[in-house]
């Protein structure tokens, strides 16, 4: 106690002992360290102030993230990287049945315990790889997407788990894979009662065809030759002119009739296919009315027969539009392969029509039913006039080959 008395005394004896000189210089560095105090001080604050700026951005953005994943009712978790959730918030049906927050604290793998799948998720996004998982209770699915997170150093912090209830997007998903699985099925149908349809149409034409060649025209041909000898025995004037105007009568009739066949079903259709059979059309058309005729073909394969048979009732259709109405000089005609299927393109040079929209006219039915036979193939058809600008006739038929190799 004595001695500590005197070594305060010697201190204060050495303050006021010291030289004047000694004084100042202390004075000096006791400034400079009350300085260095005071840029410490303010330091201290600058940062504390930027600690707590930083913490109120890190809460503000924190409220943003739960006010999107609350508004978009998704559940979101943050998992660290020894695997326990840190961070959730969602008022989307969670998965898990627990309210937002309280799968804080909480080791995902213990909460997804019934959920291998996306356990092995979380354990890949914490080391790196990003994944989705899907994840069903009872009727309602949830679509899991996880990702890791890095800190600053570019290492895995952590992973964040985001997770949606899909069950309504699946029940829409399958229904429309139901409607179009039904629409195929439906396409599918309506392909093949054409085929039997043109099939049917065009067995009955060849029937009737037959009977036309083998009947009728037989008949004619035999009353032709009755006529012939019944005029070799006739020596009246009047009569064996009478007998001439119904042989004339019959020729007619007989052509008229072959003419029927030609229309029915033509031979070279069976013996030639779409090129032959509209060659045979074009070149008759010719003969009766005068219009210069053109036809390219190229088709690479032989498309199926029912393909070609209805490019050719369609084209049939067009020409015969032609005749009518058109008053054309030349028509030109190409078939070609296009895109697994036969394009045909008529273009006529006459006094053309105005074909608005699709092209029909009210009562004719024409037109309808050559882009209906089309379409019912699986294909298009177009048709492109003005008035005084000739008309043009494009049609896309798929061939049925290719139809069915590419259901099969
Ligand atoms: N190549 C063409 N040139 C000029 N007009 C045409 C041509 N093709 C069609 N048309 C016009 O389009 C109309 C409709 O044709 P569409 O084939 O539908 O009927 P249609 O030939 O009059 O009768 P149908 O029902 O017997 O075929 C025709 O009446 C005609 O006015
Ligand atoms: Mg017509």
């Amino acid at each position: 106690m004595e001695a500590g008395r005197s070594a305060v005394d010697a201190v204060i004896r050495r303050l006021f002992t010291w030289p004047p000189g000694a004084s100042r210089a202390r004075a000096r560095a006791a400034a400079a360290a009350t300085a260095e105090l005071d840029r410490k001080q303010a330091m201290f604050r600058d940062e504390l102030e930027q600690r707590l700026q930083v913490q109120r951005q890190l809460r503000e953005s924190e409220a943003r993230v739960r006010a999107i994943v609350d508004s978009a009712a998704i559940v979101l978790f943050a998992i660290d990287r020894d695997g326990a959730i840190t961070f959730s918030a969602g008022v989307g049906p969670d998965p898990l049945g627990k309210k937002p927050g309280e799968a804080v604290g909480w080791s995902a793998a213990d909460l997804f315990v019934e959920h291998p799948r996306v356990v092995e998720g979380i354990r890949q996004s914490l080391s790196g790889i990003e994944g989705r998982a899907e994840l069903t209770q009872g009727e309602r699915t949830f679509s899991f997407s996880l990702a890791p997170f890095r800190d600053a150093a570019g290492n895995t912090a952590g992973a964040i788990v985001v997770a949606m209830d899909v069950t309504e997007g699946r029940r829409t998903e399958a229904a429309l894979r139901q409607s179009v699985e039904t629409l195929k099925q439906v396409d599918q149908n309506r392909r093949a009662l054409l085929r039997r349809l043109v099939n049917a149409q065009e067995a009955e034409r060849r029937a009737i065809a037959s009977d036309i060649h083998d009947d009728s025209i037989q008949s004619m041909f035999a009353v032709g030759l009755r006529l012939f000898s019944l005029r070799e025995s006739m020596h009246d004037a009047a009569q064996i002119e009478q007998v001439d105007r119904l042989q004339q009568n019959v020729q007619q009739s007989t052509d008229r009739l072959r003419h029927l066949l030609f229309e029915l079903r033509p031979a070279a259709l069976d013996e030639g296919g779409l090129p032959a059979a509209l060659r045979q059309y074009l070149d008759t058309m010719k003969q009766e009315t005068g219009i210069e005729v053109e036809l390219q073909t190229a088709l690479e394969h032989n498309p199926a027969s029912e393909t070609q048979v209805i490019a050719y009732r369609i084209a049939q259709e067009v020409l015969a539009n032609v005749r009518k109405h058109a008053r054309a000089r030349r028509v030109e005609c190409a078939v070609s392969a296009v895109d697994d299927g036969v394009l045909t393109r008529i273009v006529d040079n006459g006094v053309g029509f105005d074909s608005g929209r699709n092209g029909s006219v009210p009562g004719h039915l024409g037109l309808i039913a050559m882009r209906e036979r089309a379409e019912m193939a699986g294909g298009w058809f177009r048709i492109t006039s003005s008035a005084g600008q000739g008309c043009v006739v494009e049609y896309w038929i798929p061939d049925a080959r290719e139809v069915v190799s590419n259901a099969a």
